[in-house]
């Protein structure tokens, strides 16, 4: 299917931002370019030593030595930032989280802990259907609340643009609640939010008893919530979560079809709990992402590689599950596919905020490169929102979002693991952090 390829986000509202000059950075790593890396490519980091950068109107102007400045350009600086010897990466894109939830799940993790699994413990009431409970019990503000506090912590860890599924609602009032909780968390919000509607993320605990019931969901999916999200326009894109036990690959089809002849573009939580081929029908209906891919075959491997869907993982989902299965990331790789990495944060199979935390697991079990991580944690998560050419990496005409280490240099980041390195965080030219 063919969209418009596309999204424009506007600026935050803040008044004055000065033009900067940072200086006294031991390194900047960044990947580059406009459009997403693939395959070897997404190892090509741009390191730069003793260099500056330069952010004018909120956006990057000049990152390389400060003598090869054009004395025009600093003409413009108002103000000279002193980084102490930090390392300066982009922003994290984390582009895949259910952050719009209420309630926690740690006593089914305790369960877990205790050998029960996941899936038992869904078929028993808990899992998603626990936190549809909580959160059809509170209101938009309560969770606009809770979208505030998480995108807080995920500031305070680098994360400066988000994706946010409803998918907590499962009825038409439940899953606008959600996304208007969204919209309403993106004036304060420190991190850049990305809607999606994830609908079909489960059947409702009253339309889960039959065949009949089943039906009647996907049609109100595709007959009254994708409509009136897309009337609102609460969302950009539209997932759906095709699983064993869940929504079939028909039904996933059918509800990103709807979604994008309203407007909505489609990605998919693919292959998480078993091969179902999500991978191949994420690549046939051109899916911006294809999530999770635990389970994905060679043949999705093989689609998705000759696709331009990015093949999102989520290792701290796997992590979390204490599962020795994660996603295929250097068959992936080595396939010349898009990858990209986010945390899935959501209260049952990964409850963190953290990108670096991820970017640990993606190298030390997942085999990737820390360039391969870099590049799959900022650009790549970037094109699966389809803002590559807006964020993702630092160089000219990029919005200016990014991250201060307190580190000699990037391999720090995955290197000095499990502890918190970022000690400033910029969003479109205004600190945040
Ligand atoms: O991405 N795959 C489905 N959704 C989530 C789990 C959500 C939940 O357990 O609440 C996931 O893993
Ligand atoms: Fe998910």
């Amino acid at each position: 299917m063919k969209l418009s390829p596309q999204i424009s986000h506007p600026p935050p509202p803040t008044p004055h931002s000065p033009n900067l000059l940072i200086r006294n950075l031991s390194q900047i790593a960044t990947p580059l370019g406009f459009v997403p890396a693939r395959g070897e490519s997404m190892r090509k980091v741009a390191v730069f030593d003793d260099a500056v950068i330069v952010i004018r109107d909120r956006r990057f102007a000049f990152v390389g030595r400060e003598s090869d400045l054009d004395p025009d350009l600093r003409g413009i600086i108002d103000e000279d930032f002193d980084a102490r010897g930090a390392t300066a990466v982009p922003g994290f894109v984390d582009s895949h989280t259910h952050i719009p939830f209420a309630g926690f799940r740690e006593t089914e993790f305790n369960r877990r802990l205790q050998g029960e699994t996941y899936e038992k413990i869904a078929a028993s009431g808990g899992g998603i259907a626990s936190s549809v409970h909580a959160t059809r019990r509170a209101s938009q503000e309560e969770l606009t609340e809770n979208i505030l506090a998480r995108t807080r912590t995920m500031a305070r860890y680098g994360t400066t643009t988000a994706e946010a599924k409803s998918g907590y609602g499962l009825s038409v009032e439940g899953e606008l609640k959600q996304l208007r909780a969204i919209r309403g968390a993106s004036a304060d919000s420190l991190v850049r939010l990305v809607p999606t509607c994830l609908a079909a993320h489960d059947f409702p605990p009253e339309g889960r008893s039959s065949a009949a019931a089943r039906r009647g969901y996907v049609s109100m999916i595709i007959g009254e919530i994708l409509p009136a999200v897309a009337d609102e326009k609460l969302a950009v894109f539209c997932d759906a979560f095709v699983e064993r036990g869940v929504f079939t690959v028909e039904e996933g089809d059918a509800v990103l079809r709807a979604g994008a002849a309203l407007g909505l573009f489609p990605r998919l939580h693919a292959d998480e709990l078993s091969d179902t081929d999500g991978a191949s029908l994420s690549a046939a209906l051109g899916c911006a992402s294809a999530d999770h891919l635990m389970h994905v075959s060679d043949a999705g491997i093989a689609a998705l590689a000759a696709s331009n869907t990015v093949a999102n993982l989520l290792p701290a989902t796997s992590f979390f599950l204490m599962s020795d299965r994660y996603a295929p990331a250097r068959k992936l790789i080595d396939a010349d596919a898009i990858v990209s990495l986010s945390t899935d944060c959501n209260p049952g199979t990964s409850m963190t905020e953290s990108m670096p935390m991820v970017m640990q697991l993606a190298t030390l079990q997942m085999k990737m490169t820390v360039e391969e991580s870099l590049t799959a944690a900022t650009l790549n998560g970037a094109s699966s929102l389809r803002l590559a050419h807006e964020i993702g990496s630092i160089e000219a005409g990029k919005r200016a979002d990014l991250v201060l280490l307190d580190a000699p240099n990037y391999l720090h980041l995955v290197y000095h693991f499990g502890v918190n390195l970022v000690t400033r965080v910029m969003r479109d030219g205004v600190w945040v952090v």
